[in-house]
């Protein structure tokens, strides 16, 4: 099996900055009760001119900017995201037409929050078969354009922002990085969370059909802090690991209070735990490499340390990865 590592990483998120007083003006809410309940602080949206194809393009940008690699190569651009500029063209043809790819297939996916960790699995199942050598994973999101700003219990939670990797095939008897991949789905869960889209029903019940997010957030809550506390040691087993042998802990971050939720589930301190809560609120597919680069920024994350990624949500769905970091 050709092993696959990430080469290159890279972010974006909007310029407007929406802090917790926005919502005092706009619902019955407070600061204390937003940051109580989810750990949010701040967060930031597009404007009315700014849309998923641009934090795309400027995360690309931006891992051009910090790593030597060139996208010549690339035979394959995945972009996980729940909110496209449009759904045709994909955005990961929009990307190709943007550098100028010369050959390379284009495909986005729908898998909500747990796009980034689906996206890599999907990059390191390309590179195992052979098919692929060199792919784009993006996970790009505007939640904000699809929140209802009169849902006080979820409109407070969005944030709009994105993330890239390449992932390209190990050569030379170089050993990959990706590790071992896990995904899952719970369909039974799809009505706790959704978005309509063209059908009035929804597994024959009616919905809610304003085009933004609906969500059960306790029932998510809690699905979400058994499914993923669960998961995780199955996910390590599949590569021999235990608990002990990981540095970081990346869930998705949708609450402050469901990564406390898993932390004590694992009985690993929230002081293991990345997030990106706080400072970009719930980024959907972003979170991970949102929380993942405030890391690396700060210097807590070193080459060599063993990470898990794992993404959870609209679906429901969920996926998780394995990754030794290799890059500086
Ligand atoms: O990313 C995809 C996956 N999504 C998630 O993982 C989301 C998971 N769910 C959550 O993060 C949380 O459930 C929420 C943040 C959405 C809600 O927090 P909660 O602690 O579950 O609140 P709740 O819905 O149980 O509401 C508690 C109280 C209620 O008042 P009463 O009935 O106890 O009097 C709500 O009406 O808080 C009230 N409330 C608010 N109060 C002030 C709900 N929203 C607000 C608000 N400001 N914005």
């Amino acid at each position: 099996m050709i092993e696959a590592k990430i080469t290159a990483f890279g972010t974006n998120v909007p310029n407007k900055r929406i802090d917790n007083d926005f919502y005092e003006k706009l619902i019955d809410t407070t600061d204390e009760w937003i940051v109580s309940r989810t750990g949010i602080k701040t967060r930031y949206h597009t404007t009315d001119t700014e849309f998923t194809s641009d934090l795309c393009e400027a995360a690309i940008k931006d891992m051009l900017s910090r790593y030597p690699v060139t996208l010549e190569a690339v035979d394959m651009i995945i972009v996980a995201t729940v909110t496209p500029d449009q759904p045709m063209p994909a955005m990961s043809c929009v990307m190709q037409l943007k550098f100028n790819i010369p050959h390379t297939g284009a495909i986005d996916i729908f898998a909500a929050c747990a796009g980034f960790a689906y996206g890599l699995t999907l990059a390191k199942g390309l590179i195992a078969a052979g098919t692929h050598k060199k792919v784009i994973v993006l996970a790009a999101e505007t939640l904000s354009k699809i929140t209802d700003f009169e849902d006080r219990t979820s409109c407070i939670l969005f944030g709009d922002g994105a993330g890239v990797v390449i992932v390209e095939a190990a050569q030379n008897g170089e050993k990959g990085n990706i590790g071992a991949c896990l995904t899952g789905s719970y369909g039974e869960g799809g009505p706790d969370l959704y978005m309509s889209g063209l059908a009035p029903n929804l597994y024959g019940a009616e919905i809610k059909r304003n085009r933004k997010i609906v969500q059960n957030g306790k029932k998510v809550f809690k699905w979400a802090i058994n499914t993923v506390s669960k998961e995780i040691p199955r996910l390590l087993a599949m590569d021999g690991l235990t608990i002990d042998d990981i540095d970081w802990f990346v869930p998705h971050s949708a609450n402050m209070r469901i990564l406390e939720g898993i932390s004590s589930e694992l009985k690993v301190p929230m002081s293991k735990f990345l997030e990106s809560i706080t400072n970009f609120g719930n980024t959907s597919s972003a979170s991970i490499p949102l929380a993942l680069n405030q890391a690396l920024k700060s210097n807590i994350v070193k080459k060599g340390d063993k990470m898990v990624f794992f993404g959870f949500g609209g679906g429901l769905t969920y996926a998780g990865n394995v990754v030794t970091w290799g890059l500086d």
